[in-house]
């Protein structure tokens, strides 16, 4: 089974081409860093106008590398939400031409269907149930993920995503966007004890999270300590949270056969270490993919495309493009 991804809902704009037996033949990505930096933040419509000049040659490049033609593949998976409404249509409208065009099946693929199933792309042996933290710039949830399309929300964030916190803590120290990996570099070079930052919802019994008194917190101490002692210490508090919230949620699913992380912030090495050591105490194996398969990307979506398309779902060519999609 051969399945061409396209992803287009935030800043990423990617096509990649991938197996059923997990091999991934190309993964074409452009990011559009450059074009959001002046202004912090991803735009939505710079970001559109972006995905529709590099989408039609990024497909043209993950099938010239993967050395197949369109007429080759067996479903075309495109993301179909949530996200930033202009993107996704991109996206989904180009999966639904390439589809009809080709006389292939279309696959609309949750965006976070993506990130959940990405971990059995990259590990074999991950078998459902698995108890997952999908930890994002949108996101921050914690998931059982039963089977393919059978996803139970065990706690959700009620402000904002832990991504969204690292990038509005590199706002606010002035590191740039995007705030994740600057945020991290800094955290290296800093002290994470140097400010005791607090631990929203640390305790409460519901395995929920809160991110947004953080912000505010360093708000108050930016110019006080350098950006390296605000960013260790406020990593270390959002790592403390992730972890004290994914205990609670691990003892929710006794049945769980691995403790998995994805989303673009299962790319920090103080998250992953963290939460693979709190996998151990449990006495769980700790699956993390690798760290491009963790940030947006399109073989997550062509992975997911794979799943749904062997459990024999397709979708209509007017399947509309959801902005806010849950799981
Ligand atoms: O999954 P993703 O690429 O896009 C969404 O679906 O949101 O996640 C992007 C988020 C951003 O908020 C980014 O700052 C964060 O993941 N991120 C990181 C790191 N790399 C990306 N956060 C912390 N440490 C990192 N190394
Ligand atoms: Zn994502």
């Amino acid at each position: 089974m051969l399945i061409l991804g396209l992803e287009s809902s935030c800043d990423e704009t990617a096509a990649a081409l991938v197996t059923g037996d997990r091999r991934v033949l190309s993964h074409a990505l452009a990011g559009q860093e450059a074009a959001h930096q002046p202004y912090g933040g991803v735009v939505p419509e710079i970001a559109a106008r972006a995905h529709v000049e590099a989408l039609e040659p990024l497909v043209a490049q993950a099938l010239a590398e993967a050395g197949v033609r369109l007429g080759d593949v067996d479903a075309i998976a495109a993301t179909a939400g949530p996200g930033l409404i202009g993107g996704v249509m991109v996206g989904l409208v180009t999966g639904k031409a390439l589809a009809h065009a080709a006389g292939k099946p279309l696959v609309a693929v949750n965006h976070l269907e993506g990130h959940a199933l990405s971990p059995r792309l990259s590990d074999p042996d991950l078998d459902f149930p698995y108890l997952l933290l999908l930890v994002s710039g949108g996101h921050c949830q914690l998931l059982a993920v039963e089977g393919v399309g059978r996803y139970r929300r065990l706690a959700t964030t009620i402000d904002d995503a832990a991504g969204e916190a690292f990038d509005k803590t590199a706002k606010l120290l002035g590191l740039g966007y995007p705030g994740g990996p600057a945020v991290e570099r800094a955290a290296a070079l800093g002290n994470p004890r140097a400010i005791a930052f607090p631990r929203p919802l640390k305790g409460s019994p519901e395995p929920h999270f809160s991110f947004a008194g953080l912000k505010s917190a360093i708000a108050r101490v930016v110019g006080q300590y350098s950006a390296e002692d605000i960013a260790a210490s406020f990593q270390a508090a959002v790592v403390d949270c992730l972890l004290d919230r994914s205990a609670r949620a691990i003892a929710k699913v006794p049945n769980a056969t691995a403790f998995v992380v994805a989303g673009g912030v299962a790319a920090n090495g103080a998250v992953r270490g963290a939460l693979s050591a709190l996998a151990a105490e449990h006495g769980l194996r700790f699956v993390a993919p690798p760290l491009w398969l963790c940030t947006d990307n399109a073989a997550m979506i062509a992975w997911a495309g794979a799943e749904r398309f062997a459990a024999g779902f397709t979708d209509p060519l007017d399947v509309p493009a959801r902005p806010r999609w849950p799981l």
